[in-house]
């Protein structure tokens, strides 16, 4: 194992992403095809990460701004695609009124508690008639990963306080309803399991970890961090560690809805 303090300090570090977890839009592209973008139209790409699904996007001719929270991410989306739109915008605070025909988000809004405040700037943002085609983690979303985090926590006697979970997972008849409150009518919606193999075999999942779940550890010195996580690594390894290859338990809610 490889651990240093600095690994843990990277909470939203977009080269580890680009290098160490490209099958987050890679996995995503046929969503691009849920989209079905059309040249001349105006597309909204919220949560862009470091740009490749709005390259995708515009590859198909329509004309694309990528927002993103994060400073890094926007700035390696500019770096990696210099000819697009991208902007640091916070999803929950979307200033923009009947401007989009299309709104696309991949992996992004389980990051965002506030769900309602992000459902209403999306509606306001769309064109009527303008659709939303989204997919991110749903109802029991990596819950063997939180399992074993939790219980590490608790077994070491460090805090395992609900609020160290940073992730919204919805049901869909939950992410449904909220739709259908804000002038939304869902034209389709399915939740299904995606066992995601890592990247960086052995190392895959302490990866993933330090990229993604480091709410659940930053408060704890880096030693530690360190045992925590040989022991969830241990707790999960005959259950998700096949063939020098780590699984995340992913499940993803994808929905289409259409603004009325
Ligand atoms: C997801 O894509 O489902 C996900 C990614 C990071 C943390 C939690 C969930």
């Amino acid at each position: 194992m490889d651990n240093t303090a600095a690994d843990f300090k990277n909470q939203w570090n977009a080269e580890l992403y680009d290098s160490k977890h490209s099958f987050v839009s890679e996995l995503a592209a046929n969503l691009v095809e849920l989209l079905s973008p059309k040249p001349g139209e105006c597309i909204l790409d919220l949560g862009c990460g470091t740009g490749h699904l709005t390259d995708k996007i515009a590859s198909l001719g329509s004309e694309v701004i990528g927002i993103d929270s994060s400073v890094t991410m926007i700035e390696q989306a500019r770096k990696n695609y210099p000819q697009l739109d991208f902007d640091v915008v916070d999803a929950r605070k979307l200033a923009y009124t009947e401007k989009f025909d299309g709104i696309f988000s991949n992996a992004v809004l389980h990051w965002i508690k506030e769900a309602e405040e992000v459902v209403v700037g999306i509606n306001r943002a769309l064109k009527p008639g303008g659709r939303f085609v989204a997919e991110f983690g749903g109802k029991g979303n990596v819950n063997a990963i939180i399992t074993a985090i939790f219980n590490a926590l608790q077994k070491a006697g460090y805090p395992t306080d609900t609020a160290l979970n940073p992730w919204y997972f919805p049901s869909i008849g939950e992410y449904g309803s909220l739709l259908e409150k804000h002038g939304f009518q869902l034209t389709y919606a399915t939740l299904f399991e995606r066992l995601t193999p890592l990247e960086d075999g052995e190392q895959g999942l302490q990866n993933w970890l330090k990229m993604f779940a480091n709410s659940f550890l930053n408060g704890l010195s880096t030693d530690a961090q360190i045992s925590t996580i040989i022991d969830i690594e241990n707790q999960l390894r005959p259950s998700l560690y096949k063939n020098n290859t780590w699984f995340a338990d992913y499940k993803r809610i994808r929905v289409i809805a259409v603004k009325l």
